[in-house]
């Protein structure tokens, strides 16, 4: 008999047809958005769930699903998981690393070249027909080639910004992460290793790619932005909280800070009204992996990690080691 899960979320078709081979599988293809208890009571008899990163697994969902044994997660970014409880509770945990890395890097470069360049506001100007002349200082903003870029988090994906900024654009890299790389990475992406405060301190732009959790939250808050300087900009792309978002609003109001490119947001998809108000601000849907072939691999990735799972008794990118 074909074990039971239930696929959270809209997904490509092909991908749904691949995992219905092995599984008997409950879909959502209406993209209907579940409360919690909704979201239990669709498990009830189900042996694994295919999430994408906004379904919460917790001690309570998984004391409901005792039959639960496996959260496919297709996303690289796991905080929607308490890995701790699913380990206590038997269940495996898995993502999709790698297959998302140089096309994340992609829009965190063109996020921050939209942001410091104000191609949104430049373009919101010229669609609401307000412009009847050019002129000399007209939505001059920062250059990118030659100046400072300071990642904070130097995983795979800030390593491939890193690389992008320092051999297509001159930019002389400085990275923070919770551990130095070794020699060998730091001279591939010509990045330099400083402490936090001289990271936001030197930046001209600053790319956060850090992984979200309780250690993360607000990361990037009023303290932090005080020390950075007034013509900086600032590009998130790795997950809403990292970032205080009503200090970061705050700061642009002020002119503290020049501009920001968000893809992620606190409390997402809602957006923080302050947020919204400000021209000097590129807001993008969490959108920073969503190439079609990448989202493809994506989706690919975590039916595999299902089908592994079940048929071969090993995940392919396990997260924890369950009890
Ligand atoms: C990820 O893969 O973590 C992206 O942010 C999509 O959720």
């Amino acid at each position: 008999m074909k074990p039971k899960i239930l696929v959270a979320r809209a997904l490509f078709p092909e991908v749904l047809e691949r995992l219905q081979h092995t599984f008997e599988v409950e879909s959502n293809q209406l993209d209907e958005s579940w409360t919690a208890a909704q979201l239990i009571a669709k498990l009830q008899g189900k042996w694994g769930i295919y999430t994408m990163a906004g379904e919460r697994i917790d001690a309570a969902l998984l004391a409901a699903c005792p039959q639960l044994k496996i959260c496919a997660n297709m996303a690289v970014g796991y905080n929607n998981f308490d890995l701790s409880a699913m380990s206590t509770a038997g269940v495996l945990g898995t993502n999709t690393p790698d297959v998302l890395t140089e096309t994340t890097a992609d829009f965190g470069f063109a996020l921050l070249m939209a942001t410091a360049r104000r191609i949104s506001e430049s373009e919101r100007f010229l669609r609401s027909g307000q412009w009847k002349k050019w002129r000399y200082d007209m939505f001059a903003g920062a250059d990118i080639h030659g100046s400072t870029l300071a990642i904070l988090g130097m995983g795979r994906i800030g390593q491939g910004i890193a690389r992008r900024a320092a051999l297509g654009f001159g930019m002389k890299v400085v990275y923070h992460n919770r551990s130095r790389l070794d020699a060998a990475t730091e001279a591939q992406c010509q990045a330099r290793y400083v402490g936090k405060e001289e990271l936001l301190q030197s930046a001209d732009h600053l790319v956060l790619v850090l992984p979200y959790s309780a250690a993360s939250h607000h990361a990037i808050g009023g303290a932090e932005l005080a020390l950075m300087k007034p013509t900086a900009t600032l590009v998130n792309i790795a997950r809403g909280g990292i970032v205080d978002d009503v200090a970061l609003a705050a700061a642009l109001a002020a002119g503290k800070l020049a501009a920001a490119g968000l893809d992620v947001f606190e409390g997402e998809p809602e957006v923080h009204p302050d947020l919204l108000a400000l021209r000097n601000v590129v807001l993008t849907p969490h959108i920073a992996s969503a190439s079609v072939p990448t989202r493809r691999a994506m989706a690919d990735l975590a039916a595999d990690n299902l089908i592994a799972f079940w048929t071969q008794g090993r995940a392919l990118n396990a997260l924890n080691a369950p009890a």
